[in-house]
């Protein structure tokens, strides 16, 4: 394993430490809401302080964008090396229990990602890829699935409450996508969504309105794992837009085309 990826699994392993203890006491959970049914919790923050402490350590040069804290200044394209960090995504499942989450950290070198992890510290299922080496789940290689009709496919989706007009748009494809494949589950964790389609648990994901943190190591682990993740038009700026379809090369090809009004 890359010697980054391998301190990111140390510093998730700190972060689900910080997770798990709290979901024996879920009372004692101090909930903020940032904005209408989008939590922060007080777990979120000291998980993400646990993960950062770990890795600043390590290296002390090297900046952060991180759900919670922020980022770190002057953090550009350019920059040498970026962790890119969602110490909590699924908060809402988390908050009641639903042992669907999962730690999302990414190293971003010169404005590409090289290094992704996803954490579940619920199944202890550990997702890493490294940039031209493939995806593995718990130190083994990992594929999407080879099916080819997305007839057959079980699909992701997410969404995250916005504006009248987003949530018609999202109910518009949601009524498609569920018509047209085998299902669409809306499980809560973008990040563990993408991993799912990277181990071939699920056949597809597509969201939109996604922040940096909960695609980032995602959409390398879909990647690596031979599958294809772009936008809906099909381009490549899904870090910048936050609307993400990944799925195998076959299926993908026909979610796009099945969401092409929404391009
Ligand atoms: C959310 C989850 C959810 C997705 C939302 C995200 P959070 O992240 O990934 O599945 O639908 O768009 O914001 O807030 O739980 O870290
Ligand atoms: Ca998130």
């Amino acid at each position: 394993m890359h010697p980054m990826l391998n301190t990111a699994v140390k510093a998730a392993r700190r972060g689900a430490a910080v997770i798990n203890r709290a979901s024996f006491d879920l009372d004692r959970v101090i909930v903020n809401e940032k904005d209408h049914n989008d939590f922060v919790t007080d777990v979120d923050q000291a998980a993400e302080q646990a993960i950062i402490e770990v890795l600043s350590k390590a290296y002390p040069d090297h900046s952060f964008i991180c759900e919670e804290s922020g980022a770190s200044a002057n953090v550009n394209d350019e920059t040498e090396f970026v962790w890119i960090i969602d110490p909590l995504d699924g908060t809402t499942n988390f908050m009641h229990g639903f042992p669907q989450y999962a730690i999302s950290i990414a190293l971003q070198q010169r404005g590409v990602v090289t290094q992704a992890l996803v954490y579940d510290p619920v199944r202890n299922d550990l997702f890493t890829a490294s940039k031209g080496a493939g995806a593995y789940l718990n130190e083994k290689r990992i594929r999407v699935n080879k099916l080819d009709r997305v007839a057959n496919a079980l699909l992701g989706t997410g969404y995250k409450v916005g504006s009248p007009a987003a949530l018609h748009e999202y109910l518009k494809m949601y009524g498609i996508m569920a018509e047209r494949s085998h299902g669409v589950r809306r499980a809560g964790s973008a990040a563990l969504d993408l991993a799912y389609v990277a181990c071939g648990r699920l056949d597809g994901f597509y969201e939109k309105g996604l922040k940096p943190w909960d695609i980032a190591a995602g959409a390398l682990l879909v990647t690596e794992a031979g599958g294809i993740a772009a936008e809906f038009n099909g381009e490549t700026k899904y870090m910048e837009s936050g609307n993400i379809v990944a799925a195998s090369p076959k299926v993908f090809g026909q979610m796009l085309g099945l969401l092409a009004e929404f391009a």
